[in-house]
């Protein structure tokens, strides 16, 4: 469904992205691991259209390398954010519309927005300042607002990250159902390897901006390669 051919992005001298291929399958739910500075958020701005870069991406059979972003996600790829980013001052309700409006064709669904709501658990905020909702509630809010756009593909960015272990079981529930329920594939970077062999078929692990590995969860943490990267630096 998504597939990256040789893919690098270099910042002056430094290559962030660098000779990556990977394909990830309709359905699935996907982990990128890495140690920090390994290019997983580049990754991600390359394939929704932040930057220019070698190589190709294709989505859905077709070439969407150089796409401006609106047009990556009105084609059905929708991301969220390491850091939370919302408009504080707008409801829980504003704010998940502001995702239906940004790069779908039909503009704003209410009915849509109604079911995205309930979905991500936000009926009894839904009048609140998304400024004052609590961290898991950012956090839903963040997805709902990326749901919101009805995505074929989700790319969550540490969606865990300060998370504490009731609101890591609450968010692994709700990518849980995303994915089963609304079948959606989803793409996730984290930290948290116990939240990556829990949720995911498929592993890849890179380390300064190159595929170490790819493989299922349980063959990838016992790479010696893996962890001499990745587990062994703490
Ligand atoms: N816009 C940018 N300009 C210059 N360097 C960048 C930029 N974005 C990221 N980098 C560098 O690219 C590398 C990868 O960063 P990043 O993709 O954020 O890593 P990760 O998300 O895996 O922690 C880091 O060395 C970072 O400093
Ligand atoms: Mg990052």
């Amino acid at each position: 469904m998504l597939k990256a051919s040789n893919i690098t992005k270099r910042f002056g001298e430094l290559a962030a992205v660098d000779g990556l291929s990977f394909e990830v399958r309709k359905g699935q739910i996907f982990g990128i691991a890495g140690p920090n500075g390994a290019g997983k958020s580049t990754l991600y701005n390359l394939i929704t259209g932040f930057y220019r870069f070698e190589g190709k991406i294709e989505f859905d059979g077709r070439d969407i390398s150089g796409m401006p972003p609106y047009r990556i996600a009105k084609a059905g790829i929708a991301r969220t954010f390491q850091i939370p980013q919302t408009f504080p001052s707008l409801s829980v309700q504003k704010g998940i519309s502001v995702g239906s409006r940004f790069g779908t064709a039909g503009g704003l669904d209410p009915d849509h927005v109604e079911e995205v709501i309930r979905f991500v658990d936000l009926e009894k905020e839904r009048y609140q300042k998304t400024g004052l909702l609590n961290l898991l509630g950012k956090k839903k809010l963040m997805i709902g607002a990326a749901l919101a756009t009805k995505p074929k593909i989700l790319m969550l960015d540490e969606p865990m990250a300060g998370c504490n272990a009731t609101e890591i079981r609450n968010l692994m529930g709700l990518i849980a159902r995303i994915n089963q329920d609304l079948g959606v594939t989803i793409i996730i970077i984290e930290h948290f390897m116990k939240v990556l062999t829990e949720l995911t078929e498929s592993l890849l692990i890179i380390e300064s901006g190159r595929k170490i590995c790819q493989d299922e969860p349980v063959k990838v943490v016992n790479d010696p390669r893996v962890i001499a990267c990745y587990l062994g630096d703490g």
